[in-house]
């Protein structure tokens, strides 16, 4: 049964984002729903959510990506079809409005699977795609972000770990990556994932995003995963592979997505979140930061949802 989820990242969202956050991810779901509408493939349709997601500057991703310790952007990117396991993913790349546009070049143009940097902008120049200045990428908030958080470690103790939810700042301004994952009518399954990262980071670091297994994973036999959260705890537990190979061994995407979470929990500390669509429409979604915002849409449903108390799929 063809249907679409997304998340607009998974962090201790403000009480005064949850508004905008649950409108942007309804409308990615939206907007991936009408491709599938108009016959068009999983993989169109999660590219579609996704450059929806990097347009909309209420998200950690394209417009509002933050900043790196030098105040810079630099983003991260992946695109996966489950068709036949090709992958194309970007990392620390500037000056690029759609990162997951970029992703889907390295798939479809190229024989590789991840370029970085100045590689992988001069294939979108190639491609006669414009690029874009920090006018339009930085938004006020980022650099509010910014200036808030200097440095790195003290982002990730605020928004994803070290702390129980209930003693982390509720003042946090950080952001998160965003994703989507897909099954069509067909039958093929795909995920993308894209990212700038956390606030202050190192010059050249490179996330989860990007990483095929970490950020992002699907098999049309299986299904589809897209992560969000700690980049550095969800590379060592690979997440997005991990919950697909929990329900390679019979576990359903609720339980995956679960059993994933709590294990990248217990054995490295870390928080965050995940997306996953099995080949029959099911779906799991699950988080263990303060709240992550969702959607889901298929012919019979258009949920949606952003505290731990709907985590109910
Ligand atoms: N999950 C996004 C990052 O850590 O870069």
């Amino acid at each position: 049964m063809a249907c679409v989820v997304v998340h607009g990242g998974a962090w201790a969202i403000p009480d005064g984002l949850v508004e905008s956050s649950v409108k942007g991810v309804q409308e990615a779901a939206d907007k991936a729903w009408s491709v599938l509408s108009a016959n068009g493939s999983a993989l169109d349709a999660v590219e579609e959510a996704v450059r929806c997601l990097e347009d909309n500057p209420t998200f950690d991703a394209g417009r509002g990506a933050v900043l790196n310790e030098d105040g810079k952007v630099e983003m991260d990117a992946i695109i996966m079809d489950g068709k036949n396991l090709k992958c194309g993913a970007v990392a620390c790349v500037s000056g690029i409005a759609n990162p997951v546009s970029l992703a889907r070049l390295v798939m479809d143009k190229t024989d590789h699977v991840l370029l970085v940097g100045a590689g992988a902008e001069r294939l979108w120049d190639e491609a006669g795609y414009t690029r874009v200045t920090d006018d339009y990428l930085v938004t006020e908030a980022a650099r509010q972000e910014f200036q808030h958080f200097m440095k790195f470690d003290k982002a990730v103790v605020s928004l994803f770990n070290t702390q129980p939810v209930e003693e982390r700042p509720t003042d946090t301004l950080d952001h998160e990556t965003v994703g989507a994952v897909v099954v069509d009518a067909k039958g093929d399954i795909a995920c993308a994932t894209s990212t700038g990262g956390i606030t202050g980071k190192k010059v050249g670091r490179v996330g989860d995003t990007p990483i095929v297994g970490s950020g992002a994973y699907c098999d049309n036999s299986v299904g589809a995963a897209s992560t969000t959260g700690h980049g550095e705890s969800i590379m060592k537990v690979t997440l997005a592979r991990k919950a697909l190979w929990l329900m390679e061994r019979g576990k359903t995407p609720k339980e995956a997505a679960q059993e994933a979470l709590a294990e990248m929990h217990t054995k490295v500390s870390g928080c965050g979140g995940i997306i996953i669509v099995n080949p029959d429409g099911h779906t799991g979604i699950h988080f263990t930061t303060k709240r992550m915002p969702w959607a889901v849409r298929s012919r019979y449903q258009r949920k949606y949802g952003i505290e731990p108390e709907d985590q109910t799929m």
